[in-house]
């Protein structure tokens, strides 16, 4: 028993990844799925096409590294988060197509629910916003015929994507999710770890849909997907599986992930902070039956800018020409992109915003898009420290510790650095979302060391030092800020 598979199910794509004794990646495979956009601000996805692309991309890698499926010890799954899936309990078939974390359609509905954010932030450490599963299930039951009673009757069921996986995978033995996922819903007391009455009452969401919730390194059920069983023994969101790759095991460490959108995360350790900042407070990891907590800020767009600058506008072929066409970009222009495509999140939580740019002058072109859409993401990044600072108070000597696809432009980090006026750690494994997965399972299963050990695998690849000078910084911020008040449709 060598080898760990990891399946990192996200919003674009689903990859399987292969992992040595050693924690070393031997082969990976991705696929993209189609994204469906049925109405403005709706985000869709099929979830047959969930299934299949993970399906095929663990028989993929592991037909291409030649691997006996019996060396594999275990399966570590990583995921989406928030998405939303009901499925019939008999024949497995979805009754609608997974509602996407990025969709907005039940935002009418989280105005109404105002009054009663406090007790919801209390109990679930979230927002109300239509981000989280909570709101978009309900509209499942609400607006698929028959649902609300068939699920009362115990014949649907609820899950996010981990959930839905590994019915598909154990053949319909098991319904289980993990705390980081149950904490995502919206309908998961962090404090008491258990699903909340009084919540499911109040979306009127019938409780025998839910999964049983257990720890991120817990048994999972087995699958025979590759022909021998293989226990699936590590679960964890996949912000929380990047937190968990990136070592942040101490109270006040922090990391930030640059995938469709950028999720940092701050380890609070054994207590759940109530931001007051507009930050989201959830479940960083559980291990043993002992939460470990995390103040999250989430922004939407992130590499997804990238993606809009290649399919929406065409004025790059591919994200790697992104760095050359902004470093083209005219200095004396100052213009701010707000790429509030569905909405902002955090700090602001407005999901009627829309996508703006500020500073057009005859000359701006394709260059100074670039840019502005590159630095979007540092100044957006400043906006959830500057909010975490607020919370927790000076994050003193922390250093961000960063990952995911963006990372990995040096263009980005050294503005991001000089941004935030503070050091920006990239480690050499930028796959940490899927190493934390199967070093969740891999530990569960004895294969890899324990958290210290793991700790200390950690290694840096670059620090990013601020080079800006400061009054620099603090007019390009402010005038990031005043931009985003203009796009703001109300106060956060
Ligand atoms: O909360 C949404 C998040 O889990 C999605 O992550 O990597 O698909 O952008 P990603």
């Amino acid at each position: 028993m060598t080898h760990i598979l990891a399946i990192d199910q996200g919003t674009t794509s689903s990859r399987a990844i292969l992992f040595d004794a050693d924690l070393r990646i031997v082969a990976t495979s991705q696929q993209e799925f189609t994204q469906h956009f049925p109405d403005s601000g709706w985000v869709e996805h099929e979830a047959d096409d969930l299934w299949r692309t993970v399906a095929e991309t663990c028989r993929d890698v592991v037909a291409r590294t030649g691997v006996d499926p019996k060396d594999i010890a275990a399966i570590g799954i990583t995921n989406q988060r928030e998405t939303t899936l009901v499925w019939d309990r008999d024949t497995g078939e979805a009754v609608h197509r997974a509602i996407v974390w990025q969709d907005r359609r039940t935002a009418a509905f989280c105005r109404g629910m105002k009054p009663q954010e406090e007790m919801l932030t209390a109990k679930t450490g979230l927002l109300m916003d239509p981000y989280f599963s909570g709101t978009k299930l309900r509209w499942i039951l609400e607006n698929v015929e028959g649902a609300r009673a068939r699920a009362r009757a115990g014949k649907l069921m609820f899950g996010t994507v981990d959930s839905y996986l590994i019915w598909k995978l154990t053949g319909g033995r098991a319904h289980v999710t993990d705390a980081t996922n149950a904490a995502r819903t919206m309908l998961y007391n962090i404090h008491e770890g258990q699903w909340d009455a009084e919540i499911c009452g109040l979306f009127d969401i019938p409780m025998e849909m839910l999964p049983e919730v257990r720890d991120c390194a817990a048994e999972f059920g087995t699958t025979d997907l590759l022909g021998p069983e293989i226990p699936i023994l590590g679960v964890a969101g996949d912000q929380q599986a990047a937190t968990v790759g990136q070592a942040c095991f101490d109270k006040g460490m922090l990391k930030s992930t640059y995938g469709t959108g950028c999720f940092a995360l701050l380890n609070t350790g054994d207590t759940p902070v109530t931001s007051t900042h507009r930050l989201l407070g959830t479940i960083a990891y559980q291990l043993d039956g002992k939460p470990t907590y995390a103040l999250e800020g989430s922004i939407f767009i992130a590499g997804a800018v990238v993606q809009w600058l290649r399919d929406g506008l065409g004025i790059i072929g591919q994200a790697s020409d992104t760095q050359p066409l902004a470093d083209k970009a005219d200095p004396q222009q100052r213009l701010y992109l707000v790429p509030a495509f569905t909405g902002l999140g955090a700090p602001h939580w407005d999901p009627d915003a829309r996508g703006a740019i500020f500073g057009l002058t005859r000359g701006s072109g394709p260059a100074e898009f670039a840019r502005a859409a590159l630095e979007s993401v540092g100044y957006q990044t400043r906006d959830l420290l500057e909010a975490m600072k607020a919370d927790v108070g000076d994050l003193g000597e922390t250093v961000l510790r960063v990952d995911g696809g963006m990372s990995a432009s040096d263009w980005s980090m050294q503005f991001l650095s000089d941004i935030l006026g503070a050091p920006v750690d990239r480690p050499k494994v930028l796959e940490t979302t899927a190493l934390g997965a199967a070093w969740l399972a891999g530990m569960r299963a004895g294969v890899y060391p324990g958290q210290a050990e793991f700790s200390r695998s950690w290694a840096l690849e670059q620090r990013f030092e601020p080079k800006m000078e400061p009054k620099d910084r603090d007019t390009r911020y402010a005038g990031w800020q005043d931009a985003v008040r203009r796009t703001l449709t109300r106060q956060g």
